[in-house]
């Protein structure tokens, strides 16, 4: 019988159980033992393996978080320890190692692959979505809704008390939580690292917003460009230097719960799909490649063609935002 071993790396993000779930249901069907990695890297180096098996994945399919546990670790930049995890893998006799993480893990993934003799299939997950090669990141969904969910509480309260508010979404250096939230959520003005905003016409929209009678504003922030406190204090600043009469200025910063919470359907379903069709390509011979969706279709691609990229949002959704936003 073949042996597999599956881990989960980096930041936890919805959805992860659903394909752990996928990866272990298809392993067994196919006629494969699988094995599960506890904390990501750190259980490779480490040598914390233990048997899976199909019951052990039944009710996490809708959970949030990860069963198998996660870390960042860094060890794993090191050839040294990336040796040992090799031997670990070897000594269990694993045949074929599928790791489900972000950016980070991705390089540990490639250059796992590229160093030692051992099948690795990637499964792209992070609630950031800036995996190169991939439309869609497992976890990315489900934060936005969470996200919108929040901007159109705080809407309430923006306008009840006229007041302006600085929503801060995670993303690290990337801007597709907050240019995705502040799309559906109908935010004023969306600031991502992307693509710059000028503090002018920022001030400049206030202004007109509030001399035209409205009762609400809301800015989403991504992290990447600023925080949110600093962003309300260069604001308010500006503001006041511009003498324009605004009484105070509000943020939220929504951090974890972006990484929280049951998955969406759309993240469920990719989730399960990413992991059947990472299993079946394992089987059909396929090694270090990393699984993606383009265009909803199914596709893999070279660890080699997708580790070190970066991923931009479209300028196109860019411009929507502002189009149907910013006035
Ligand atoms: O990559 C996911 C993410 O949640 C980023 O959006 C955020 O910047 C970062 O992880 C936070 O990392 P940590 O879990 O190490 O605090």
């Amino acid at each position: 019988m073949k042996k597999i071993a599956l881990l989960t790396s980096g930041g936890d993000a919805p959805g992860l159980n659903a394909c752990i779930r996928a990866v272990v249901r298809t392993g067994y069907y196919y006629g494969l033992e699988v094995f599960g990695v506890r904390r990501g890297y750190k259980g490779l180096i480490e040598n914390d393996f233990f048997l899976l098996k199909t019951r052990d994945v039944s009710g996490i399919l809708e959970k949030g978080g990860t069963i198998l546990l996660t870390s960042r670790e860094e060890r794993f930049s090191d050839f040294k320890y990336r040796k040992i995890a090799y031997k670990n893998l070897k000594n269990k006799g694993i045949d074929g190692i599928f790791i489900i993480g972000g950016n980070g893990s991705l390089e540990g993934a490639y250059l796992l692959a590229e160093e030692f003799n051992i099948p690795v299939i990637f499964i792209p997950k992070t609630i950031d979505n800036d995996i190169y090669g991939t439309d869609y990141t497992i976890g990315f969904d489900t934060a936005v809704n969470t996200v919108v969910d929040a901007i159109s509480k705080i809407r309430d309260t923006s306008y009840s008390h006229e007041r302006i508010f600085i929503v801060e979404v995670m993303g690290r250096k990337s801007g597709f939580i907050a240019l995705a939230s502040g799309i559906a959520g109908g935010a004023d003005i969306t600031l991502i690292p992307e693509y710059p905003f000028p503090m002018y016409l920022i001030e400049e929209s206030i202004e007109k917003a509030f001399l035209k009678g409205k009762k609400n504003f809301i800015i989403v922030l991504a992290e990447g460009v600023s925080h949110a406190k600093e962003f309300r204090n260069l604001l308010i600043d500006r503001l006041n230097r511009k003498k324009v009469n605004i009484s105070d200025i509000k943020y939220s910063v929504l951090g974890y719960i972006q990484r929280g919470g049951s998955p969406s359907a759309f993240d469920r379903i990719l989730a399960t799909r990413f992991g059947v069709f990472a299993v079946k390509e394992y089987l059909a011979g396929q090694k270090n490649i990393m699984v993606a969706l383009e265009e909803n279709k199914l596709k893999t691609k070279k660890l080699k063609d997708v580790h070190g990229k970066i991923k931009t949002p479209n300028i196109e959704d860019f411009e929507t935002s502002k189009i149907v936003n910013f006035i």
